[in-house]
């Protein structure tokens, strides 16, 4: 397995041009099953999940080929309806296709997608919304196996213990499409990866409103086209790299990307003593104060403090002048990161969902394990400006969400670079 070193004391200075947003183009690569014709995803993010949800596509009997940002599904129907436990344990998105393969062929057996080390990951949103649409399904074996003779619309109350869900969203909205009547949406999620899988099937035909609101109206239509699509730029990198500027006071430019999809990420990092420009083809970013100012934050859905760059936050806030608070309330178990953060010598207590942060005058680097995506990409934040290098150990888990992470962070004066292990 990889490692990463990060040499800290390195300011980040320079352009980063942002990819497209892993949590829209898994969802929408997904969707292309609901056609037979041929579907083009562009800006797609050379990544680990990426080339997971193309297998899997693959597997059902898709001819799916990458040439550059570009997927293209090419015209043709699925040879089965199986995602199996190899594919799904590997990425839990994948279950991001049950919803299209019963939308547009009544059946689906997708193995039941595990937890992770950020918590259980239940899906019961996702069944009780396919439920909600006529679909039986049994759990046997590990496997969701689903069927619906036909799929009548509904209408569907999905907030849960914590809120909206994404992925139970997707999967109601890409079962409901092809329906017979109206399907209401209650509580639907609101982030900007779900807009944009709604804007993808409304270019196949789908005729859907409300669009970015917590109800999504659907009325079925009998058949979707192939249609061609450009993926969001990925807020979460967008915001990791935000974040990296103020971290190690330096100044970024964050091309072909907006922060319209980062407006409370954005007001943390202006009370911690950010500068944020806005223009057209992107994100001016820097610190105006010398010392970094603690904060408050809640992680809530969208448009609230997104859960994924709670762990990047926590990193900003180590060496913060004062103490910080974070609550998790989407993840109420994600917080691995803070063990590593406190060997690197910060001073971070847990108490239950909220961590109690103590600023530090400085980190310092040392051996430390990568556990999630997120919490790996604050492991690399934290690095940047602690003392000395930093190891850390199965990056795997950054390649799933950051492309290119150490050739984008070396051109803006980074010293980081990767060793085989
Ligand atoms: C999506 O996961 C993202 N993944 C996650 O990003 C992100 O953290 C999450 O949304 C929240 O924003 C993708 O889009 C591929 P949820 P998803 O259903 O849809 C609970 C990353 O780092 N819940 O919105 O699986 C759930 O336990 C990943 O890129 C139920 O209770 O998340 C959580 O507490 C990590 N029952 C909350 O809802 C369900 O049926 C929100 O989860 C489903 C979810």
């Amino acid at each position: 397995m990889d490692k990463l070193i990060v040499e800290g004391g390195h300011k980040l200075v320079g352009n980063i041009c942002i990819s497209g947003a892993k949590n829209a183009c898994l969802p929408i690569l997904a969707a292309a099953l609901l056609t037979e014709e041929e579907c083009v995803i562009s800006n797609v993010p050379l990544l680990k999940d990426v080339s997971t949800m193309i297998n899997i596509l693959a597997s059902l009997g898709r001819d799916v080929k990458k040439e550059g940002d570009k997927v293209i599904i090419a015209r043709g129907r699925v040879t089965n309806v199986t995602a199996s436990y190899e594919m799904v344990s590997t990425m839990r998105a994948s279950v991001a296709v049950l919803g299209p393969l019963i939308g547009r062929y009544r059946e689906a057996k997708v193995s039941f997608p595990g937890g992770c080390v950020i918590g259980p990951r239940p899906i019961d949103l996702h069944l009780k919304g396919l439920r909600a649409l006529g679909v039986d399904i049994d759990i046997k074996e590990g496997y969701i196996i689903a069927k619906a003779k036909k799929l009548k619309g509904n209408r569907i109350y999905l907030g849960g213990h914590f809120g909206s869900s994404v992925l139970a969203t997707d999967n109601t909205l890409m079962a409901s499409v092809l329906a017979e009547g109206e399907t209401i949406i209650e509580d639907a999620a609101c982030e900007p990866e779900v807009t944009d899988l709604v804007e993808f099937l409304q270019s196949m035909g789908a005729d859907i409103s409300g669009k970015g609101t917590p109800t999504l109206r659907v009325r079925g239509v009998k058949k979707l086209k192939g249609a061609k699509h450009s993926v969001i730029p990925d807020r979460i990198e967008t915001g990791t790299y935000m974040i990296g500027a103020v971290i190690t006071g330096g100044k970024l430019f964050l091309e072909g990307t907006t922060v319209d999809h980062n407006l409370a990420l954005m007001d943390k990092l202006h009370e911690c003593g950010g500068e944020i420009k806005e223009h057209k083809s992107g994100i001016e970013i820097s610190r105006k104060t010398n010392k970094i100012k603690a904060t408050d934050v809640t992680t809530l859905t969208y448009p609230g403090f997104p859960t994924d760059l709670q762990a990047q936050m926590m990193s900003l806030v180590t060496i913060g002048d004062g103490i910080s608070v974070i609550t998790e309330k989407i993840y109420p178990e994600r917080f691995i990161h803070i063990s590593e953060l406190n060997r690197m010598g910060a001073n971070i207590i847990l108490e239950g969902s909220t961590a109690i942060i103590k600023g530090v005058p400085s980190l310092s680097g040392a051996p430390v394990m990568a556990s999630d995506l997120r919490a790996s990409a604050a492991l690399v934040l934290a690095g940047l400006v602690a003392d000395g290098k930093t190891e850390i150990a199965r990056v795997y888990h950054l390649d799933r969400g950051y492309e290119r992470i150490e050739e984008k962070l070396t051109a803006c004066g980074a010293k980081i670079y990767r060793v085989k292990e």
